[in-house]
């Protein structure tokens, strides 16, 4: 039986599901900051199970997207299965198994927001940036998927885009948004 709380164990056993035609050692793929900060969610949150959503979070929060690799690797520094954490990655949509571009835009596509001008959002962002949902501009820098409701329902329609929430969009409020952070982009270049 898998000890559940000994968080990224250098003597664990790889669970044999796990096994790839390249397997991976987690202290080889992960740095020593990611191994750190999932240690420590371990810690904090009391065992690895638990910490599979934060461990998630920090690889994502370095690579910017969960690749299978990474999920292989967190798998086995938390000493749980892949399909195990692959269940918790699916339940949470923040969690990208997709690369995805620079900015990653979730628009709300709940009651309140359809009620409010989403239909006009969705089409401006569409063809604003050449892209529909699921897809990344050609220039790796937005992806557009659709989200359940934000919490922002009596300033709808509503948007997030990397963690910062966007309320009363409007036609012309999206387009100012996104052409503010392709200049961003620009500068960082
Ligand atoms: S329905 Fe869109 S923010 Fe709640």
């Amino acid at each position: 039986m898998q000890n559940s709380n000994s968080g990224c164990s250098s003597s664990q056993i790889i669970p044999s599901e796990m096994l790839t035609d390249e397997d991976i050692d987690f202290r080889q793929y992960l740095s020593s900051a990611e191994i750190t900060a999932i240690e420590h969610d371990v810690a904090v949150m009391g065992n690895s199970e638990a910490a599979g959503i934060e461990a998630l979070k920090v690889v994502q929060e370095h690579r910017g997207w969960i690749s299978d690799d990474s999920l292989l690797a967190i798998a086995q520094c938390l000493n749980i299965s892949s399909a195990q954490l692959e269940g918790v990655a699916t339940f949470y949509n923040l969690i990208y198994r997709q690369q995805v571009g620079h900015y990653v835009i979730h628009l709300c596509d709940s009651i309140s927001c359809h009620l409010t001008g989403y239909e006009d959002i969705l089409h401006t962002i569409k063809a604003h940036l050449g892209i529909g949902y699921g897809q990344t501009t050609t220039d790796g820098e937005f992806t557009l998927l659709s989200n359940a409701c934000l919490g922002n329902c009596d300033k709808s329609p509503a948007m997030m885009i990397n963690k910062k929430h966007y309320h009363s969009l409007t036609a012309e409020s999206v387009i100012a948004i996104i052409n503010g952070l392709k200049q961003n982009v620009e500068q960082e270049l």
